[in-house]
């Protein structure tokens, strides 16, 4: 599986300035981690991690820190010993490295030579899309084995939502087949309300069939000057290649704004047992302060 992050983090500036946004911790656990464990569920043993020059930390959190563990160790603090082990007990993380940040088509396509020679077909999770419950990947390979070719993973949002995303453009589904499952004609990147042609987006899962190699070489730069994954899908489904998408019917954060960042927290520490109860208190008088002073303002 294939895990790009060279990406700058412009949304989630100045702190990405020197520290990765996928190294950012929802409550105590990276981002980075969190995609690890999703892949390992899937049944990853190996992740290929595309990282920049600059974002060196990404690895380093894949590595063993031996003085860490045995100090841990040796004053007893086996929770914590636990928690920094987690990682290493996954998956194994291969770098990939890309020099420059031309875009995520570019990502991908620096992962071809990590991949084994009989692999014509491979994941990719964006790590700053968490897509929940984990379990989408295994739905995806599902319906990889009944249509074959590439499939990727949407989500239904409010048609006023609609211009924030990447559009797709569905066929309707035959009677008696899964409604979750739809082949695609096409995609628009955030569409006006009244010209996109569906309200499925599409999120940070890809079951991409190995031809996607051949389709990056040959697709130009596009938006902003970078070489888009979704150029490369257009370019395959107008030679006829079948391409699905799976409608998860989960939930979803996106970590790489501060704003879906926070909710990523909020989310994850309201389930957390150490932090949930405090939290949920706080918040709840937070939340009744507010209403309280919006009242005064608005003389309601
Ligand atoms: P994003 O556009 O969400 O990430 O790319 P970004 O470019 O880091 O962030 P902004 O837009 O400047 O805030 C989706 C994923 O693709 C990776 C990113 O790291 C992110 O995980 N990516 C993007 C690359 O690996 N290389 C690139 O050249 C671009």
């Amino acid at each position: 599986m294939v895990v790009p992050a060279a990406g700058l983090g412009t949304r989630f500036l100045p702190a990405t300035k020197t520290v990765p946004k996928e190294l950012l911790p929802v409550v105590d656990t990276p981002g980075i981690e969190l995609i690890a464990r999703e892949a390992a569920l899937a049944g990853a043993s190996r992740l290929a991690v595309v990282t920049a020059p600059r974002k060196q930390g990404i690895m380093a959190y894949f590595d063993q820190d031996e003085l860490l563990e045995s100090t841990l160790a040796a004053r007893g603090k086996t929770t914590q010993l636990e928690k920094v082990q987690a990682v290493n007990n996954l998956v194994e993380a291969v770098a990939v490295n890309q020099d420059r940040p031309l875009g995520l088509g570019h990502a991908i396509g620096c992962a071809e030579s990590a991949l084994d020679d009989d692999e014509d077909c491979f994941a990719v999770l964006l790590p700053d899309d968490l897509v929940l419950p984990f379990g989408v990947l295994n739905e995806m390979i599902d319906v990889r084995q009944r249509f074959g070719g590439t499939v990727l993973c949407g989500f239904e949002v409010p048609e006023e939502e609609v211009s924030n995303y990447g559009v797709f453009d569905l066929e309707e589904p035959a009677e008696g087949d899964d409604p979750r499952v739809r082949r695609v004609r096409g995609m628009v990147e955030k569409p006006d309300v009244a010209d996109a042609p569906s309200t499925v987006v599409a999120a940070g899962r890809y079951l991409l069939d190995r031809t996607i190699f051949d389709a990056l070489r040959r697709t130009e730069p596009g938006k902003g000057g970078e070489i888009q994954v979704t150029d490369a899908i257009e370019l395959l489904i107008k030679e006829g290649h079948p391409v699905h998408v799976f409608i998860h019917e989960g939930g979803r954060h996106d970590l790489g704004n501060p704003g879906g960042f926070i909710r990523a927290c909020v989310d994850f520490a309201l389930n957390d047992d150490s932090y949930g109860p405090s939290l949920r208190q706080w918040l709840t008088g937070r939340l009744s302060a507010d209403a309280v002073s919006h009242a005064v303002v608005s003389g309601e």
